[in-house]
Parts: C-alpha cells; sequence; structure tokens
C-alpha cells in the first residue's frame, strides 16, 4: 500500500497552534532541507513546514545521502527561530527525536528508542533497529541560537528489500509492525508532540531527561567517530549532560563531553 499524500491530508492531520499551520507538500523535491533554507531566506515564518513524497538529494549527517522509495517514507523539514542560548543548540534534535519516538510508540504501538545524538530506533526481537534520522541546520549569531532547520527522515512502508541504509541495523515501521502504516495520521501526532516539547524548552526546560530515558547508548560501549576530525574515541557511556552531550568514560579512566560524532554499540 502506498498512501499518497497530499496538501489538504496533510492540513487535516495537524491540528497544532503555530507548528506546521503554514505547510508546503511537493511530490518531488532535491532535498526538502535545502528547499527550506531557501523559502527562509525568502522570509516565510517560524513553524513552515516543507514535506515531500520523494528525494532526488536527500542528505543524511556528515554528508552522507538519505534515499527513499517514492511514497514510502515521511520527509520533511521544519523552521524554528528559537533564538536560545548557544548552550542549547542541540536540544532542538532532541525534541525532534523525542517527538518521533513518541509518537511511534502512541500511534504504531511499537517500543521506540534513540541512538545518540538523532537516530530513532525500534527494540524488536532483533534488538534495536534504526527507522528515522533527525539532520539539523542552523546558525548561531552572538551567542543564540537564530534560525535552525529540522529535516525528519522516517522509513514508514519501506520493505526490507528496498531499505536505503546499506546496514542490517536498519529497518521501517511495516517490518516492525509487519502491516503498512498511514503516514498523514503520523506526522500529525509527532506535530503535536514536537510542538508541545518546543514550548518547554522554550521555558527553558532542558529535554534531556525525558530523551536520555530512552537512549539505548547509556550504558554501553561505544565507539565515536567523525568527532569534527578523524579522530575515534571508545569507552563506555556513562550517560549526558542537560545540553545533550554525552558523557563517556574511557580505559584511562578520563571523562570526556562528546557533542557530536558516530557512534557504533561495540557491546
Ligand atoms: C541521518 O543522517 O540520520 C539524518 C537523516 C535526515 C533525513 C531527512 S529527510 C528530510 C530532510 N531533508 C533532507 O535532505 N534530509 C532530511
Amino acid at each position: 500500500m502506498l498512501d499518497g499524500l497530499d496538501q489538504k491530508k496533510i492540513s487535516e492531520e495537524i491540528n497544532t497552534k503555530w507548528l506546521g499551520k503554514e505547510v508546503f507538500y511537493y511530490p518531488v523535491v532535491n532535498s526538502t532541507n535545502v528547499l527550506l533554507k531557501e523559502m527562509a531566506f525568502r522570509g516565510v515564518s517560524s513553524g513552515t513546514l516543507v514535506i515531500t513524497d520523494y528525494q532526488q538529494k536527500g542528505k543524511g549527517r556528515y554528508g552522507r545521502k538519505w534515499s527513499a522509495p517514492p511514497r514510502t517514507s515521511l520527509l520533511f523539514s521544519l523552521l524554528f527561530h528559537p533564538n536560545w542560548p548557544s548552550e542549547r543548540a542541540n536540544w532542538l534534535t532532541m525534541i525532534a527525536a523525542l517527538a518521533v519516538s513518541l509518537a511511534i510508540e502512541e500511534y504504531c504501538l511499537l517500543s521506540s528508542q534513540l541512538k545518540w545524538p538523532n537516530d530513532i530506533g525500534i527494540t524488536g526481537a532483533k534488538g534495536w533497529r534504526k527507522v528515522g534520522g533527525i539532520l539539523q541546520e542552523g546558525h548561531i549569531e552572538n551567542g543564540s541560537v537564530r534560525q535552525v532547520i529540522i529535516g525528519i527522515g522516517i522509513n514508514v512502508n519501506i520493505g526490507r528489500e528496498d531499505l536505503p541504509m546499506v546496514s542490517n541495523s536498519a529497518s521501517s515501521l511495516l517490518i516492525e509492525k509487519k502491516r503498512p502504516v498511514l503516514r498523514a495520521p503520523l506526522l500529525g501526532s509527532i506535530m503535536e508532540k514536537l510542538e508541545l516539547l518546543y514550548e518547554q524548552a522554550h521555558e527553558g526546560r532542558s529535554p534531556q531527561p525525558l530523551w536520555n530515558e530512552r537512549l539505548i547508548t547509556v550504558g554501553q560501549h561505544v565507539l565515536i567517530e567523525s568527532l569534527g576530525t578523524k579522530a575515534s574515541l571508545s569507552g563506555l557511556v556513562e550517560g549526558t549532560e542537560p545540553d545533550g552531550r554525552l558523557l563517556l568514560r574511557d580505559s584511562n579512566g578520563l571523562l570526556h563531553k562528546i557533542n557530536a560524532g558516530d557512534v557504533t554499540i561495540v557491546g
């Protein structure tokens, strides 16, 4: 089943106050993040949603590709102007991942956990499998988070043979649920949760306690790569900081606070 999206169907499912009230649906785009960045330059408002059924040049983190067959996924981007202090720059990725995880649990009745810093997954019989990710792009000016684009990609109705990620740790909601999932209501649920979490964060409440509870990464031995340089680091994850940094204890007993990187759980 490939449930087509359209502007009306999407708007009908979004029962929020301000988030996603401006919706731009396109059947095909290069990348919703890139398109929304251009639209932001032309002055569209905070909360604007750009969503598509197919991306020709979908982007993942660290310059990777994010690809999915047409009409099988949720592929969308949201614009925010938080003006939060720069220490809170990671909060948007955290609340977006949390909102997706909560919505998957509520709408799909699947148990969903997160992998630091931005991966959303399902824990099933075969362990944790990635079903979605967040790509945050934005800029900080004078110590303040001025504009952020949050790109969200979720493998909804992708069959095993079409999985975009060359990894056995990838999955989709269809595979985990063993039946297709309607995309528009799932999107609606994500938007409601994200709006609420954003408002709490805007009042200064860190999303970290709720987010941390869902992290499969805590308590694991991990290898972290792509830390801005080509360096890598391994150790035991002891937890996270309120700003989202990972607390990693290396084999010499040193505690590292890590802002970004690619995590592999090694046991
Ligand atoms: C990741 O590497 O895990 C993040 C993937 C983010 C993909 C989404 S799909 C919608 C938005 N547009 C893009 O080009 N990328 C993000």
